[in-house]
Formats: C-alpha cells, sequence, structure tokens
C-alpha cells in the first residue's frame, strides 16, 4: 500500500496531468493556454554534422541529436534547432520534452529513396496498411509513447516531396504503404504549430492513439492531383485542437478517424472531444470535412466552428459502411462558408472497403447526433446527398440555417434515403425525410 503510493507521488511529479475536457467547444482555448514551448536549452543540428545544401542526406544527424538530448528529459527538456537550409533526411523519431523549431527559411526535406525509410507493422486498429495488406513505412518524423513534445518554428517547411510516392501510387508499384509527413501514436500533450507542409507522401499530420493534441496556424499544402492525400487525420485520439489553419490537399483536407472493421472494433478507441475552428480548407477529389470511413472505434462528440471551404469535391461528408461497426454522434457543425463545391453535405452508408474478407457483415454503423447550424454555400452542384443504412438508418440529423445557391442548371438538390432529421430554415427545401421526428423512424428501426 505505502509502496504504490509513493509510486502515484513519483508518478504525478514528473508527468504533468491534465484533467480531460469535456467540453468540446473549449478545447482550443484549454490547450493553447498550456506553455507550449520555452525550453531551458537549445541545440542546432548543425553541430550534428547536418549539412544544410539539400543533398547531404541528414538522417543520421537527426537522429543523434534526438538521442543526446534526451538526456535533457528531466531537465525541462530541449530545443533542437533547424536553421535556414535544405535538411534532406529519412525517417527520423522524436523524443519527450523535445521542441524541434524550424527558422524561418528552414526546410526539411523527405529522401525520395525508399531505402532511407524505415519499415514499421501495420497499427492495430487497421490491422493492416491503408494503401496494401501488410506493413507501412514509418512516418518522416515520428513520436511513439511520448509526452510533451511540440513541433514548431518561424514558418519552417517540412516538405514530404510526395510526387515520387504518388506516382508509385498510381503504378501500384509501392512495396508498402506509403509514410506520412509527422505521426504521433500514443503520445499526449503534442503540439504541432507555426510551419508549413508541403507534398505530403499520404497523410500531413497523423495523430493516433494520443490524448491533447493541439494543431495551430499551420499551411498544409498538398497537389490538388496527389492520390488520396489527407491533411489532418485525428485517428482513435481524443482531445485535439485544430485551429487557425489553411490545408489544401487530393483528397480530404480533415479526416476524422478511428480504426477499420474488425480490427477497429477489437481495438476499441474512439475519437472524441475534437475541436476545429477558424480554418480554410480545399480539397480536390475528396472531402474538406469528413468522419470516416474508418470509425470502427467510434466517433462523438466533436465540434467545427467558423471554416472556409472552397473548390472541394464535397464539402462536408459522414461516410461509413456495414461491417465498421462503430458510431458517429454527437457532431456540431456551424458557422461555414462553401464556394464551388460539387456536393455541400454527403452522408453515405456503403462508402469504402475493407481490410480483409474477415470483417462482419452484420456490425452496423450508427450514426445519429449531427446538427449542422449557419451553413451558407454559393455556386453548388448538389446541396445533398443523405443515404443511410436500410437496418441502422442515420438519424436525428439537425439542418439549421442552410442556404445554398446553387449552380445555374443544377437540377438536383436534396436526396435522400434511410435518414431522419429536422430541418429549420433550409434551402433549398430538403427532402421530406429531414422533416421527421426521427427518434420515431431511426430508433424503432436499430
Ligand atoms: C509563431 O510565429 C509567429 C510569427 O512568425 C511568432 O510571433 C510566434 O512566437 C511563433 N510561435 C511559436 C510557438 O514559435
Ligand atoms: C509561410 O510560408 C509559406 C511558404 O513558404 C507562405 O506561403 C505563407 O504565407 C507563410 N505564412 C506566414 C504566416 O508567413
Ligand atoms: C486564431 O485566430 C483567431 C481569429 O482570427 C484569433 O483571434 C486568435 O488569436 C488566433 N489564435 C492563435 C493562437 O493564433
Ligand atoms: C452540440 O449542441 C447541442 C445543442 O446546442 C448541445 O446540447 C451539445 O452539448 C453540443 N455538443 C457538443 C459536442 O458540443
Ligand atoms: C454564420 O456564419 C458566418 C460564416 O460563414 C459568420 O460570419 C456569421 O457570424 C455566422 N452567424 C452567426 C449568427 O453566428
Ligand atoms: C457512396 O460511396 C460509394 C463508394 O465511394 C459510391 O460508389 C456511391 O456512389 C456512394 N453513394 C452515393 C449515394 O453517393
Ligand atoms: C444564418 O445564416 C446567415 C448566412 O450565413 C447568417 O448571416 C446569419 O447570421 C445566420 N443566422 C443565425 C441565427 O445563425
Ligand atoms: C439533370 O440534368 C441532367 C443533365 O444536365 C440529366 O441527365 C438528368 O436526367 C437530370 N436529372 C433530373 C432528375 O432531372
Amino acid at each position: 500500500m505505502s509502496v504504490a503510493i509513493i509510486l502515484v507521488v513519483v508518478l504525478t511529479s514528473l508527468i504533468p496531468i491534465y484533467a480531460d475536457i469535456h467540453d468540446a467547444g473549449k478545447i482550443c482555448d484549454e490547450l493553447g493556454r498550456r506553455s507550449w514551448s520555452s525550453r531551458p536549452h537549445s541545440v542546432s543540428i548543425s553541430e550534428f554534422g547536418a549539412v544544410g545544401d539539400g543533398k547531404t542526406l541528414n538522417t543520421l544527424a537527426f537522429q543523434n541529436a534526438v538521442f543526446y538530448l534526451m538526456s535533457f528529459a528531466d531537465k525541462g527538456g530541449a530545443q533542437l534547432y533547424v536553421p535556414p537550409g535544405k535538411w534532406l533526411t529519412g525517417s527520423f523519431s522524436l523524443t519527450s520534452h523535445l521542441t524541434l523549431f524550424l527558422e524561418n527559411g528552414a526546410v526539411i526535406v523527405a529522401s525520395q529513396d525508399p531505402s532511407h525509410w524505415e519499415i514499421v507493422d501495420p497499427l492495430p486498429s487497421y490491422g493492416r496498411g491503408i494503401d496494401l495488406p501488410g506493413k507501412r513505412y514509418m512516418s518522416l518524423i515520428n513520436g511513439y509513447k511520448l509526452h510533451d513534445v511540440v513541433v514548431t518554428g518561424d514558418n519552417g517547411t517540412i516538405d514530404g516531396q510526395g510526387l515520387v510516392w504518388w506516382d508509385r501510387f498510381t503504378s501500384h508499384s509501392l512495396k508498402y504503404s506509403r509514410p506520412n509527413l509527422i505521426e504521433f501514436i500514443s503520445s499526449e500533450n503534442v503540439a504541432v504549430s507555426n510551419l508549413t507542409f508541403l507534398n505530403a507522401p499520404a497523410y500531413t499530420i497523423h495523430s493516433i492513439y494520443s490524448s491533447h493534441v493541439y494543431i495551430s496556424k499551420i499551411l498544409a499544402h498538398s497537389t490538388p492531383e496527389s492520390p488520396y492525400t489527407i491533411g489532418i487525420v485525428p485517428d482513435s485520439s481524443d482531445n485535439v485542437c485544430i485551429q487557425n489553419s489553411t490545408i489544401n490537399t487530393g483528397y480530404d483536407a480533415i479526416s476524422l478517424k478511428s480504426g477499420w472493421d474488425e480490427y477497429g472494433i477489437a481495438y476499441a478507441r474512439a475519437t472524441a472531444n475534437v475541436h476545429i475552428r477558424n480554418i480554410y480548407l480545399q480539397s480536390a477529389s475528396g472531402s474538406s470535412i469528413s468522419f470516416g470511413s474508418e470509425m470502427s472505434g467510434g466517433i462523438s462528440d466533436v465540434v467545427v466552428d467558423n471554416a472556409v471551404i472552397r473548390n472541394s469535391l464535397t464539402g462536408i461528408a459522414f461516410r461509413t459502411t456495414r461491417g465498421r461497426g462503430g458510431y458517429i454522434k454527437e457532431i456540431n457543425i456551424s458557422n461555414i462558408y462553401m464556394s464551388r463545391i460539387g456536393t455541400a453535405i454527403v452522408a453515405n452508408g456503403s462508402f469504402g472497403t475493407h481490410p480483409d474478407d474477415k470483417y462482419d457483415e452484420n456490425a452496423l454503423p450508427l450514426v445519429s447526433h449531427i446538427r449542422l447550424n449557419n451553413i451558407s454555400g454559393v455556386h453548388i452542384g448538389v446541396a445533398g446527398k443523405l443515404f443511410g443504412i436500410k437496418e441502422s438508418p442515420f438519424s436525428s440529423l439537425a439542418l439549421s440555417n442552410v442556404s445554398l445557391s446553387m449552380n445555374s442548371g443544377s437540377n438536383v438538390t436534396w436526396q435522400c434515403s434511410y435518414v431522419y432529421g429536422s430541418s429549420v430554415s433550409v434551402s433549398p427545401e430538403p427532402c421530406p425525410e429531414l422533416n421527421r421526428d426521427d427518434n420515431a423512424y431511426g430508433r424503432a428501426a436499430v
């Protein structure tokens, strides 16, 4: 007993314990108030033999610098400073109590040679790589089981040079699933801010099994043609803030996920308490804000406030399919302006593929309590395509103050099936399914 008490005292004095934040709409303010940066010690990557000429491979310098800075963990942590220059590197890992700081004009450039990227096991909640069955390339910058980590700068750049990866993806010559630019796995209290990200091979920022993740003031850009590139992916993570950022990608700009079919159901870790605000998004062939389609651990308690969405195939999408299990619920989206969008709002209950043939067709997902308020749009092709699942209709979908101005010649406004909810001040006039007491329909059918 006394040993246990001593242990608890020791642990709590080493690790800052933050209470969970229960109001999703306050997460950005809460996380923003934390002191993320100042470290008592700083070293420059050039002290570790790195050369910023865009040609010298600096992977070992980054690895050695991080290894050296581990010894400062119990001394308030340390900063790894990256001066102006082009710093070519393969994948490397961070450590706890570290700030990686990219000076204005500093560019971390990802190697295009796959042999410079480590190969790692698939994530347990996915059971395989996303692009291909089996293993995957490790991300360029990794955090595994870390806490108190900051990746920031004076608008330095991290360039994934994704073109070679997109070509390998398109020509089916990938050996393993593509790497991401930054990935935090099972980490806590991590911040990414004040940086520009270019041309991620797949995702720009992936946080998985993590909590208290603060992403602020970033620009993420991958060319519109890049296949299935996604900006920020909160995945089986909670207490996440994404704010004051601009994201332009080939596929989705922000996608919330939580695992894939039987693997996600077994891992059972939800994405919850996510706050997204003040963002500018574009997604050429996907959706600017998407939920799923991998959502088997559940997605709930998400607040999106104040977004501008332009030039996207889809504005906001809820995606799932039979076999996923899980849920998407308690989602509040408000104050959105859209322009030049193919379909403004999509809910699709037969979206996406399965990791393998072991999934359970009867694992039906639940989609309910989604509120969309104060949405306006111009140059919209289709207002909404809302298609639920017959055996598990989408319910309590509440639209209020939605005003979408359609492209001239657009003859389809809303299409709905197996979806129920309410609408107040919605134009164009929504489908009749959105004027029914959904509890009577949705619940009875589930
Ligand atoms: C972010 O950048 C701005 C201006 O470039 C600077 O004032 C601010 O201190 C930076 N924040 C961090 C955490 O470095
Ligand atoms: C950061 O740099 C990028 C490109 O280097 C530029 O487009 C962007 O405007 C800069 N952002 C800020 C806040 O200075
Ligand atoms: C984020 O943007 C809002 C609105 O422009 C601004 O009031 C706020 O200070 C910004 N926050 C940060 C951390 O830059
Ligand atoms: C969403 O809005 C409803 C109604 O205003 C509120 O009761 C609920 O707590 C909100 N959910 C979240 C996650 O903020
Ligand atoms: C509605 O959303 C727009 C942004 O699209 C915002 O400017 C406006 O203030 C919002 N209205 C209310 C009442 O929040
Ligand atoms: C749902 O998504 C699937 C897969 O992308 C697509 O084939 C189907 O057309 C979509 N359904 C609707 C109604 O848009
Ligand atoms: C309704 O939407 C319009 C257009 O975005 C906005 O100007 C107005 O403030 C909104 N009203 C409410 C009550 O949200
Ligand atoms: C809508 O217009 C397209 C051509 O622009 C036509 O092929 C289609 O049949 C029309 N749909 C309806 C429901 O009228």
